[in-house]
């Protein structure tokens, strides 16, 4: 319950997490991959995705470029619909706010898949500690599992995949992370994932190792 608006209350439904994740047969969870651009999250989130498909995990991974697609649309996707004001107000950018924003209503999503027994994957670059510490302390104990795609800046520029670190480095894109915006690497992640020393498989096969050890999955 918010005890700021005593209008909104939580209503406790009769089918609970329990029994959706004894219907799934493992625990929900998020899965929260965090890196620079091009370091290989995406791929990574994906892979796992895969193997836990195969395996029977009802699983769903939610992709930074994809989530800025909808929910979290940029301003000018929103504006001829509800004008400049709205647009400014509700479109998010890459400002440390929007970031914070865009970080906190994936949190909030990824929350109530994770709540429907989902192992839920997510791969955004949460430059933030704070941010990152926001969604983990919002879920409950455990659902949280921070794995920290380690890829150095120099290969994650080198590969460039959508040209943006050039555009960036030409001051063509202002405020790119890594170039002239912070990525603070995890503390404490869960799991940290060397990418420059293994391929995608192992990667990929270390994440599933650690959701078995820890007992996510069977
Ligand atoms: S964040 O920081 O978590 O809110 O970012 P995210 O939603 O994951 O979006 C990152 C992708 O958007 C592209 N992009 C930028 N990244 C960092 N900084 C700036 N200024 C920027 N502008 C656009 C970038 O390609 C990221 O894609 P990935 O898939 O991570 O490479």
């Amino acid at each position: 319950p918010d005890p700021t608006d005593p209008q909104v209350v939580w209503h406790q439904h009769a089918v609970t997490r329990e029994l959706r994740e004894q219907q799934s047969g493992h625990r929900g969870f998020v899965l929260w991959f965090t890196g620079l651009s091009g370091s290989g999250k995406s791929t990574i989130a994906g892979a796992v995705d895969q193997l836990l498909f195969a395996k029977g995990v009802r699983t769903y991974l939610l992709d930074g470029d994809n989530v800025r697609h909808g929910l979290n649309a940029a301003p000018k996707m929103l504006s001829e619909r509800y004008g400049d004001e709205f647009a400014q107000r509700f479109g998010l950018g890459f400002g440390k706010q929007d970031r914070e924003e865009n970080i906190r209503r994936i949190g909030a999503v990824a929350g109530l898949f994770a709540d429907a027994g989902v192992a839920t994957l997510t791969a955004f670059v949460s430059p933030y500690q704070a941010d990152r510490d926001a969604v983990r302390a919002s879920l409950p104990e455990g659902d949280f599992i921070e794995v920290f795609v380690d890829t150095p800046l120099e290969v994650c520029e080198s590969r460039d995949p959508k040209g943006l670190y050039k555009k960036a480095r030409a001051g063509e894109i202002k405020g790119f992370t890594g170039i002239d915006d912070p990525y603070e690497a995890p503390v404490a992640p869960e799991l940290r994932l060397a990418t420059a020393e293994k391929d995608i498989t192992s990667l990929a096969d270390e994440v599933v190792q650690y959701l078995r050890r820890s007992g996510k999955i069977c």
